[in-house]
């Protein structure tokens, strides 16, 4: 395996909402295994960029390119098959599903080997899914429902997840954990990981972070090289 291979290039990509733009000729990668942290504050663009990563939405310019491919006009369900995998912020889950129900809606295009492997991985990593198996996943804990919707994007073998500020609101010993099980999902699948977050705790588990400011890449860097000034400043302003 190639540790360098590029999964997820996007390059100068523009999106406007109406005659707003939301991201103004945005560049960022992602190398296989890698976590890539988003980070910004509210209104930064942050969403956006997954969701048209994901195909929601369409940039105006630019490129996207997976695994080498451009996929720029390819419908959210050829990019879902080609593993591209949001994991949104709200509305994760189906809620009058239980929990197990849940896993294997969202491994439904796996075959059942595959998919049964999967949601093993998922209860070992996440063990209150496993114990609330049969409860109704709208009933859970907004915690454990996001967990939930981590394990969702998990068994759905996805090759690059990119998951929506998955801290928002949880305690912080809830979010310390959630980044400790991320580091392990990274270390045990390998996966490529773009993770949006306004917890500073993320540079703690990403190899690197960009910076997004009013739809603007303010910086790119190794985590090891990150000066967490900028990183606070990024947050709270200068
Ligand atoms: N459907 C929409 N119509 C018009 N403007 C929108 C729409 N969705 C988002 N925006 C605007 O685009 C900008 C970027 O929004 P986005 O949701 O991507 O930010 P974000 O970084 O995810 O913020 P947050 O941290 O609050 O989730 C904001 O100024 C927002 O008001
Ligand atoms: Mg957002």
């Amino acid at each position: 395996m190639n540790e360098k291979e590029l999964v997820l290039e996007v390059s100068e990509l523009t999106v406007n909402y109406g005659a707003t733009s939301a991201l103004k000729s945005v560049d960022l990668f992602a190398h296989k295994g890698e976590i890539v942290g988003l980070a910004g504050p509210n209104g930064a663009g942050k969403t956006t960029l997954l969701e048209t990563i994901a195909g929601f939405l369409r940039q105006k310019e630019g490129d996207i390119r997976l695994f080498g491919t451009q996929i720029n006009e390819f419908p959210v369900l050829k990019r879902r098959m080609m593993g591209v995998v949001l994991v949104p912020q709200e509305r994760n889950n189906f809620p009058y599903m239980t929990v197990s129900e849940n896993l294997d809606v969202g491994g439904i295009i796996n075959c059942k080997d595959v998919n049964k492997r999967l949601i093993e991985e998922v209860y070992q990593l996440f063990p209150v899914l496993h114990t609330r198996a049969n409860q109704l996943a709208g009933t859970m804990s907004g915690g454990e429902q996001r967990m939930l919707a981590i394990g969702i994007g998990l068994v759905s073998n996805a090759s690059i997840l990119l998951i929506d500020e998955p801290s928002t609101g949880l305690a912080p010993k809830m979010v310390t954990r959630l980044f400790e099980t991320l580091g392990s999902i990274k270390e045990l699948t390998g996966k490529t990981i773009v993770l949006s977050e306004q917890n500073i705790g993320v540079i703690d588990i990403a190899d690197r972070v960009f910076g997004i400011e009013a739809g603007e890449v303010r910086f790119c860097e190794k985590t090891e090289d990150l000066d967490r000034d900028i990183i606070r400043d990024l947050y709270l302003g200068k």
